[in-house]
């Protein structure tokens, strides 16, 4: 059977990795569980909504007052408001640190990472997150920008993310020693910057990964790249994780530190108080768009992957519930990436 939403009053808190108890269960009113209702994407024919790369966003001063705004807004409000940053934040970790048991299943928690859920939960978590903040301002046409780390230019934290410290867009919960390092796939904790001789190596090593994970078998086998099925009752497994989310990781540890004490972005249960940690899940979305793209097909076929569903805050602050089905093309959804053809793709280096 397909996984179904959490029972929003069976929330607990849950431990972190540095062993402190942290309640990340949102703000549901009694009210609120009464009258979810099911989803409806927008569809093709709404406005489009048009995900540009970050550093072409950076050169566009007006996109950028707006995006501060939206963000400003959304840590100005209450703190227990749904809209809140932090409450924002804290679905993520409340969907990803097992805080919810599984409906039917109490003894089991609820995990949106490792396997086929992975994508299609952070696409409808990161969708909502732009709709809100465009709501915030009064612009239906707000769009995220996308880190993408998969350009051999862009393997750097993006400049406007950093500068100038008062930024909307920064962080101090960062490794401080990546402000201006070369990012490694490889990376592992604690690992020395690459030295300038080494970049061109980095990157040739980077870019053969990227042809590696849409490669013909990956395209065929989409639970290679999408992860392996999670079905009501499993609970979260590592290996049952795909190659996408595999180097999603990476770049997650690499930006927060997975050391105690652990840092924004290293972090499930902070990780989305980082602003950066929507720009790098944009661009997971949108290799997987790339990805549908290549392989020219849906990837499972299977209802309990299509039936799957989470609830998620609308922005108009209604619950929706949402199946995998609804979320399954960009369009649908009411947003395109602008499209750039990924520079990894030339055989050559
Ligand atoms: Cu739910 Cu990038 O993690």
């Amino acid at each position: 059977d397909p996984v179904q939403p959490p029972p929003l009053n069976k929330c607990h808190p849950i431990t972190d990795l540095d062993c402190l108890t942290y309640d990340c269960c949102p703000p549901y009113s009694s009210k609120d569980i009464s009258e979810i209702r099911d989803f409806v994407p927008p569809g093709p024919g709404a406005g489009l909504r048009q995900r540009r790369p970050a550093r072409e966003l950076m050169q566009d001063p007006a996109y950028l007052e707006k995006f501060g705004n939206a963000i400003d807004k959304m840590k100005n409000l209450p703190k227990d408001d749904p809209w809140n940053l932090i409450q924002q934040a804290n679905i993520h970790c409340a969907y990803c640190d097992d805080a919810y048991e599984q409906t039917g299943y109490p003894d089991v928690r609820l995990q949106v990472h490792f396997g086929w859920n992975f994508l299609p939960w952070h696409r409808f978590y990161i969708y909502f997150w732009e709709r809100i903040l465009g709501k915030l301002i009064g612009d239906e046409t707000f769009a995220l920008p996308y880190w993408n780390w998969d350009d051999e230019a862009e393997m750097t934290m993006p400049r406007a993310f950093w500068d100038p410290k008062d930024s909307f867009l920064y962080d101090a919960l960062r490794n401080q020693r990546h402000r201006e390092a070369l990012l490694d796939y490889r990376y592992t904790l604690g690992d020395d910057n690459p030295t300038k001789d080494q970049y061109a190596d980095v990157v040739a090593h980077n870019r053969n990964q990227l042809r590696h994970i849409f490669s013909e078998d990956y395209l065929v086998q989409p639970d290679l790249f999408m992860g392996m099925p999670v079905r009501a009752g499993d609970g979260g497994v590592f290996k049952r994780s795909g190659a996408l989310e595999l180097l999603h990781n990476v770049i997650h540890n690499w930006t927060g530190e997975v050391i105690s004490p652990y840092l924004d972005m290293g972090n499930f249960r902070t990780a989305a108080r980082d602003p950066i940690f929507f720009g790098h899940h944009a661009n997971i979305d949108r290799l997987w768009d790339i990805y549908r793209n290549k392989r020219g097909k849906v990837e499972f076929r299977d209802r309990d992957w299509l039936d799957a569903s989470f609830l998620f805050y609308d922005e108009n602050r209604r619950l929706v519930k949402c199946k995998v089905r609804q979320g399954l093309l960009p369009k649908q959804l009411g947003y395109e990436y602008k499209y750039e053809d990924p520079t990894w793709e030339n055989v050559g280096d």
